[in-house]
């Protein structure tokens, strides 16, 4: 495991960022049916932040996903690992995820979800890294834009580590030791 891990942003960063995204949220969501759908499993602690921030009150479910077909063939697909629990028709749905990258999952998860007849559809993420966008994904809060690296912390892993470090860091594989 030649990894090494450089801070990239702070609790302190973190915290601040997803203070101002639940204040847009409660701004916008005024009086509204809102249903946070988070992303397992690298949404977890985002969520968990996110919705104590919160004023207006949500419900909260979580979906599944595993993606196929990663390489430059459309025919890629997601597979729903767990499902929903609640009925979304005519709700105002805002899906929270830790990281948008090639848009690929979050692309499909949309169409499904759209499928369902929610009122209204959006999307908050943690992260955006936009400069790797394939498929177009409309993104309505962000906390960060990223323009490069790999990141763990914070929910998000490598190889399923590193999901309990309270800050966001920056995967660096050290040289002469591979991957
Ligand atoms: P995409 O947008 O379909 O390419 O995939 C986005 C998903 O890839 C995210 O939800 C993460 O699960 C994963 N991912 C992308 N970039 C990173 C990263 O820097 N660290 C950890 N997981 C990542
Ligand atoms: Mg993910």
């Amino acid at each position: 495991m030649g990894e090494r891990l450089k801070l990239l942003y702070t609790r302190e960063e973190i915290a601040g960022r997803v203070r101002a995204l639940a204040s847009a949220i409660d701004r916008d969501y005024a009086g509204a049916d809102l249903v946070l759908v988070g992303i397992l499993k690298g949404a977890f602690v985002f969520l968990a932040d996110l919705i104590r921030e919160l004023k207006v009150p949500p419900t909260v479910d979580f979906i599944g996903l595993s993606s196929y077909g990663q390489g430059t063939a459309p025919s890629g697909h997601v597979r729903l690992t767990k499902d929903l629990g609640l009925d979304i028709r005519g709700r105002d749905v805002l899906v929270v995820e830790d990281i948008l990258d090639t848009g690929e999952t979050l692309a499909r998860l949309l169409e499904t979800l759209r499928a369902r007849g929610p009122r209204t559809l959006r999307t908050c993420l943690l992260i955006d890294k936009r400069y790797r966008r394939r498929v177009p994904v409309p993104v309505d809060y962000c906390g960060f834009v990223l323009d490069e690296g790999f990141v763990v912390g914070y929910g998000i892993d490598y190889a399923e580590r590193y999901r309990h470090l309270p800050a966001i860091h920056v995967v660096e594989v050290a040289r002469g030791e591979g991957a």
